[in-house]
């Protein structure tokens, strides 16, 4: 068994568990984005950064393996300050605030993050609606990449595709043809799994995103 100490808490895990299920096994909590228990982790958003006694600097919590002796600080300030900063910048490209329910959101009330410091571009609105149950509003996505590896992993699909990088990287079903053209096989778990709705089911969009006439 592997021996850590969390927020003063010590607590014996298997080999190879890793700090965020640590948390989360002594009913802790620790913000995440990119995440899903579902799916292996990625370790893209760094919204899940903690302090560890030794480390130079935070660490993901949801992808670092606990360690024998590990001291963990789920309120470490540099932590809490970097990540608060990620999710303002992340909000900052949104032509919109994240709905209420979604976890983006749930993200931010969490970290208290509130009005963008640095207001810069913001994505055009791109709807794709052409699939019979799913709609895509790429300029509400925010590349975490969750939806790709939901295909992959979840559904052996592979119809999305990771595209561009900084601030055009966006998702792309089948060859950017949308996802009626692409190996869908219409299962949900892209919308299931986003963060922000940017893949959401058809029928619950607001009038908010009216569909094309
Ligand atoms: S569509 Fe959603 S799940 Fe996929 S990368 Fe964008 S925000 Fe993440
Ligand atoms: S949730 Fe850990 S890096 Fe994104």
């Amino acid at each position: 068994m592997t021996r850590i100490t969390i927020d003063g808490r010590d607590l014996e895990v298997e080999p190879g568990t890793t700090v965020l299920d640590a948390v989360r096994a002594l009913g802790g909590s620790v913000p995440t984005l990119c995440f899903d228990e579902r799916q292996a982790p990625f370790g893209a958003c760094r919204v899940c950064l903690v302090g560890a006694d030794g480390a130079p600097g935070p660490i993901p919590a949801c992808t670092t393996p606990c360690r024998d002796g590990m001291v963990i600080d789920t309120h470490d300030e540099t932590a809490r300050r970097v990540a608060t900063a990620v999710v303002e910048l992340v909000l900052s490209e949104l032509p919109e605030p994240p709905a209420e329910h979604t976890e983006l959101a749930a993200v931010a009330r969490a970290l208290d993050v509130g009005e963008p410091r640095w207001p810069g571009a913001q994505h055009d609105g791109d709807h794709d609606e052409r699939h019979p149950y799913l709609a895509f509003q790429h300029e509400l996505c925010i590349s975490c990449g969750r939806c790709v590896r939901a295909c992959e992993e979840v559904q052996g699909a592979f119809a999305l595709t990771a595209t561009g990088r900084g601030f055009t990287a966006n998702v792309a079903a089948g060859l950017d043809a949308g996802f009626l053209d692409s190996a869908c096989v219409s299962c949900g778990a892209c919308a299931d799994t986003c963060p922000t709705d940017a893949i959401t089911e058809l029928s619950l969009l607001t009038p908010v995103h009216p569909r094309p006439a």
